[in-house]
């Protein structure tokens, strides 16, 4: 293969170096592009074909359904590894050794109190505010709290801002939960790992002692390093182009929230339990749902199909569909959901227009299903997704800080009004 791309505009050639990346990905290296044609640029809406930096974090392959983080299988880590352990590994290039795992979750324990006046600005949300904007506003707020992670300049500065969000922030997303169900705001525990002090800062009841539960624990850490990473998403893009601007971690993980919030990104794990409650309301009718879908003047999507990179399957998903098995086995539900998901699933990929157009169940389609199974809400499941990605959007986040990454910022095609008068008020 050639090591260059030629390109030709107006009979005049121009040449520019292919890069491949460790796993032979080609790309063509567009960066002095403007300076060369004295100005043309690409276009490309929603970046389907442009990479945005260079990463050792993560690594897919769309087609042929892989995921890995720092080289490690998806399946392999879910299997064998913790959720801290993975959140080290992202962050730092390399699984912790047990000292290394150990220090870094007593760093975290350590930095695992918020500021108590962080309650006044959580008291004054109405209750049915959705808990990602609230957790989106509470991350930004520690800022405030803590203004010497903004100036991040050093390793040493930026471990610091690390330990202290992945300490802070399970208390933010146990507090969104307890505020909606008018439980009383917890701390942490400091003698339980990490996701089993999540699960008690969210669901300890003040009357009674909270009851680990295995199934539970393992889940969620399933769940949590399932989310983790995923190289330069919606989300993941954000924090990297907030961050880029030398905003501090904080502020960039609080925009990261906001853009996870949507429907069409971390949003959809909370859209496919209410398409499937809908459906289940509806008389469980999967073939009205599908028609649905595939109706263009119908504005309904099935929510938690098709992804803009995998387009074989989602190893994540598969995963997941067998711990929704499990789970719901271990804790004695059925649910009938489960059931109008399967079906779903077994239509769509026997239906030519999503074998056509590669759409398979993501993540999320089984994701909201071991959630509230868990006993969690539904509008808290992208919150869980939140808290799951956040090591990913720190490895990123730093990575982009080392790199010495400039600052993000596209160019466009302007189409719109060429030069024109002032119109004064009166004459308009
Ligand atoms: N239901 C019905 N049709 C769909 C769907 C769907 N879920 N997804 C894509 N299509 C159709 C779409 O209408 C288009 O058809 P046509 O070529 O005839 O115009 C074609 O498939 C390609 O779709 P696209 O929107 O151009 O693809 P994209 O890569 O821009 O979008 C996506 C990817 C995930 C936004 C989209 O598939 C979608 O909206 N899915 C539902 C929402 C969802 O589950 N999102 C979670 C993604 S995984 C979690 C995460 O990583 O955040």
């Amino acid at each position: 293969m050639s090591d260059k791309a030629i390109l030709e505009i107006n009979a005049q050639k121009y040449e520019f170096p292919l890069k491949t990346g460790t796993e032979n990905e080609v790309v063509v290296d567009i960066s002095n592009l403007r300076s060369l044609t004295g100005g043309i640029s690409t276009l490309d809406s929603g970046f389907k074909n442009t990479g945005s930096c260079e990463s050792a974090i993560t690594f897919l392959d769309g087609e042929k359904g892989i995921l890995r983080y720092r080289g490690y299988s998806i399946e392999e880590l879910a299997e064998k590894a913790d959720f801290l352990e993975v959140a080290f590994l992202l962050i730092f290039g390399e699984l912790p050794t047990r000292e290394q795992r150990d220090k870094f979750h007593t760093d975290i324990k350590a930095q695992s109190v918020v500021d108590e006046d962080l309650k006044k600005i959580l008291e004054a949300f109405p209750k049915s505010a959705h808990p990602m904007g609230v957790l989106s506003s509470l991350t930004s707020a520690l800022t405030a709290f803590n203004p010497s992670s903004v100036n991040v300049n050093s390793e040493e500065d930026m471990y610091k801002a690390i330990v202290k969000i992945m300490g802070k922030f399970p208390v933010l997303v146990a507090w969104t939960h307890r505020k909606k169900q008018g439980l009383p705001l917890d701390y942490g525990d400091k003698s339980l790992g990490y996701v089993e002090n999540v699960l008690k800062m969210m669901f300890r009841q003040p009357n009674e002692e909270y009851v680990q539960n295995k199934v539970l624990v393992d889940a969620l850490d399933k769940l949590l390093i399932l989310h983790a990473d995923h190289e330069q998403n919606c989300s993941t893009s954000t924090v990297r182009i907030v961050g880029s601007s030398h905003a501090g971690l904080f502020a960039s993980i609080s925009a990261g929230i906001s853009a996870l919030w949507g429907p069409l990104h971390g949003g959809a794990n909370q859209a496919v339990l209410e398409m499937l409650e809908a459906i289940k309301l509806d008389g469980g009718d999967t073939k009205k749902y599908m028609a649905k879908a595939k109706d263009k003047d119908d504005p309904f999507r099935l929510m938690g199909f098709g992804h803009r990179v995998y387009k074989n399957f989602d190893p994540r998903a598969r995963i997941i569909k067998k711990a929704a098995d499990e789970v719901l086995d271990d804790l004695g539900i059925e649910d009938p959901i489960l059931d109008i998901a399967k079906g779903l699933e077994q239509e769509a990929l026997k239906d030519s227009y999503f074998v056509d157009r590669k759409l398979y169940p993501n993540v999320d389609f089984y994701s909201g299903i071991i959630y509230r199974g868990m006993g969690i809400p539904t509008d808290m499941f992208t919150v869980m997704f939140a808290l799951g990605r956040l090591p990913g959007w720190i490895a990123q986040w730093r990575e982009m800080r080392l790199n010495k990454e400039p600052i993000g910022r596209p160019r466009q095609l302007y189409v719109g009004a060429t030069e024109r008068p002032f119109l004064e008020i009166d004459k308009r």
